[in-house]
């Protein structure tokens, strides 16, 4: 499963990259605005985008089909690897549809159903985004709208991927890729958790302190 980070973190996505754990980035304008004030976020997004080899996703903040059109043209010039991401809304399908069919790439965020993720294959979208964790905010199974959208997918053979979001822990990303999806975007903070085990730990300072013992043995001549 391809892992997108979800930050709009500099210093985190080239950690990430780095490491080989990432196959790209997606922001949102909350995520956007955590960052440095004093950069306009095109340069930021220019500067994100060289970071990461893979998909950048940009969201338009526009809500009329023409705005968000006019502001998907302009986000797609930021760089190639630009996806640019559109709310699902009326809308926002409207304007997907235009961007599409001029060849430029929209993820379909927000989506909360498994009718509106098909709507927004329809329309054209290379990505649909269900929030996972943002519904089970509200009490409703994330995992299981990721599950039912890709057996309609399956069903159809669109081509669409699937990418979850809000993907806030371990469980989530494990429950997503269990149902089939084809990318997660995962929170720097929840990829190093994903990393992390305590046995792990306990068990690197097992080996360093037997092996500590083996060489002062070894030193004193035992
Ligand atoms: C995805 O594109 C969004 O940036 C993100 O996954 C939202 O996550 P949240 O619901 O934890 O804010």
């Amino acid at each position: 499963m391809k892992i997108f980070l979800d930050t709009a973190s500099l210093p985190e996505i080239v950690w990430a990259a780095g490491a080989g754990l990432i196959d790209g980035v997606t922001t949102n304008p909350s995520l956007l605005a955590q960052e440095d004030s004093e950069t306009d976020p095109r340069d930021h997004l220019t500067e994100i985008a060289r970071s990461v080899s893979g998909p950048v996703g940009a969201e338009v903040v526009a809500v009329d089909a023409e705005g968000m059109y006019r502001e998907g043209r302009d986000l797609a010039k930021v760089a190639d690897s630009i996806i640019v991401m559109v709310p699902m809304l009326e809308d926002g399908i409207v304007a997907t549809r235009r961007l599409t069919s001029e060849g430029i790439r929209v993820c379909t965020t927000l989506v909360f159903t498994p009718a509106q993720a098909l709507l927004a294959a329809k329309s054209g979208a290379r990505y649909v985004s269900p929030f996972v964790g943002r519904l089970e905010d509200i009490g409703q199974d994330g995992v299981s709208v990721v599950a039912q959208t890709r057996e309609i997918f399956m069903h159809y053979g669109l081509e669409c991927e699937l990418l979850a979001a809000s993907v806030r822990t371990p469980l989530h990303f494990i429950g997503c890729a269990r149902a089939g999806a084809d990318a997660a975007a995962v929170p720097p903070a929840v990829l190093r958790n994903m990393l992390i085990h305590p046995l792990t730990d306990r068990g690197v300072d097992q080996f360093l302190h037997d092996w500590s013992k083996r060489i002062a043995r070894s030193r004193a001549g035992v």
